[in-house]
């Protein structure tokens, strides 16, 4: 049998790989919701401008609403055939009201109706993932106040550096998710432009106000460019390269938890909600959760070289093409937004070990820095010169297989005669992290200022 929708010119149906390759409906039923509210608005302008009746309408806007009951109480029958959700709709539409389901496709095209259903859908995700990202910066930041000042090693290439604070740690992942927001947000302010009216590529012949239908579904304007807004898929792409860098952040985070939660580390002890054992070893507590949240940049990013390879060399406008853009958009932003909570889950019920970090902080000679600062300010060196006396210093504590500040005095002036016992005080963790007070650096005082900061920002 030949289709409902185009029948006129088909003599023959859709052979039956032709219809598993082309039907969408399979995912793009998630846009149900977006697809009826754009329809709402569609017949409520058509009415407005006199091009269909209010009565028809009316029965419209009523069978609409039935179908979305259908469809979110899951007693729809979606149908393949049908291709996608804009014809699945449609057809049950002409089933409850008859007749008047034939006139909403006036001055409409499915190329403009899936561009605003499209777009509706990735702007709520927008707010969605903003929501996330804003829960898990007030995880962090509670974790931040929770032991601001507790001092932990820093580090380069994995190699101790200098002595930095917990809360320091914690702020620098605030930041990063902060960015994140401001580009979702900024993506979200350039998609949120109507692109109903342009019908196919056009425009349309009949009188319709698009004006209308921007403010009714809470779009800034309509559009200015009909060849442009029915066959961009920028938005979704800017989506999805905010969504590539936020999962970059999580999945260097995540990494961290992993080293931090290890027998060698054990800097933080994840909570058994959080952790999966093993079915042979034991004494196992493994940080899956870290573990997945790493990974899912793997499908994230490659959802955005997807769409990017997807939409790159086609030619204006719309090519079926596009309608690979979905489920990338989809998987991309569920695994997002499950990734997010599973961190925040995480950060809220993971115990920082002071006494481990301390240690950890203590170790490496990571007050070597404060060293050759004290010989810079206290006996006016030249800071390459400071360098040098510092790194024979450590060197000779390496040699004896102790710490920095357990090297005696006479040690110290073995190797320069000037130094006098001033020197011991800044040669603890603590004495460095409070040094370093210059703005936003990682002194509990500037930590503390940025911790009430950002408490503020976020209430
Ligand atoms: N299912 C299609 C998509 O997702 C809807 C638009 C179809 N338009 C067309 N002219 N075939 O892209």
């Amino acid at each position: 049998t030949s289709n409902a929708m185009w029948g006129g010119r088909f003599s023959a149906g859709p052979d039956a790989i032709m219809e598993a390759i082309n039907a969408s409906i399979d995912f793009d039923k998630r846009l149900a919701r977006q697809d009826i509210e754009g329809s709402r608005a569609h017949a409520a302008m058509l009415a407005a401008q006199g091009i269909i009746t209010d009565k028809d309408a009316e029965a419209i806007r009523e069978g609409l609403l039935t179908v979305l009951s259908e469809i979110e109480a899951g007693d729809f029958q979606f149908s393949k055939a049908l291709e996608d959700i804009h014809m699945n709709v449609e057809a049950r539409l002409k089933e409850i009201i008859g007749e008047p389901a034939g006139r909403l496709h006036t001055a409409r095209s499915r190329n403009d109706q899936v561009a605003v259903d499209f777009r509706l859908w990735v702007r709520d995700q927008c707010d969605a993932v903003d929501g996330a990202l804003e829960a898990l910066m007030k995880a962090l930041i509670g974790q931040a106040e929770a032991a601001a000042d507790w001092v932990m090693p820093g580090f380069t290439h994995l190699q101790t550096a200098q002595p930095v604070t917990w809360g320091h740690h914690m702020l620098a992942y605030v930041e990063m998710l902060n960015r994140d927001r401001s580009r979702f947000a900024d993506a979200r302010k350039r998609m949120n432009e109507s692109p109903l009216g342009g019908a196919a590529l056009a425009g349309t012949g009949f009188n319709i106000d698009r004006h209308m239908t921007a403010e009714a579904l809470g779009f800034d304007r309509p559009s200015a460019n009909s060849l442009d807004s029915t066959s961009d898929r920028d938005f979704a792409l800017e989506f999805l390269a905010a969504a590539s860098i936020c999962a970059m952040h999580l999945s260097r985070f995540a990494e961290e938890l992993v080293i931090w939660s290890s027998a060698q580390f054990r800097f933080v002890v994840m909570s058994d909600q959080w952790s999966t054992g093993s079915s042979i070893m034991p004494q196992k507590k493994n940080p899956d959760a870290a573990e997945l949240i790493r990974a899912k940049i793997g499908r994230i990013f490659g959802a955005n070289v997807a769409l990017m390879t997807v939409m790159k060399g086609l030619p204006l406008t719309y090519s079926k093409d596009m309608q690979e853009d979905k489920e990338q958009v989809f998987d991309a932003a569920d695994n997002l937004m499950l990734s997010l909570a599973a961190m925040t889950g995480m950060v809220e019920t993971m115990a920082p070990q002071r006494e481990n970090l301390r240690k950890s902080a203590a170790s490496g000679f990571s007050t070597a820095t404060d060293l050759a600062d004290w010989l810079v300010r206290e006996l006016g060196m030249p800071f390459r010169d400071a360098h040098h006396v510092t790194g024979a210093l450590v060197a000779m504590a390496e040699g004896k297989g102790c710490d920095l500040p357990d090297l005696t005095i006479e040690d110290m002036k073995s190797v320069h005669d000037n130094i006098n016992e001033g020197v011991f005080d800044v040669l603890t963790v603590e004495a460095s992290v409070m040094s370093r007070q210059s703005y936003g650096g990682t002194s509990p005082v500037q930590v503390k200022k940025q911790i009430a900061r950002w408490k503020e920002l976020l209430a």
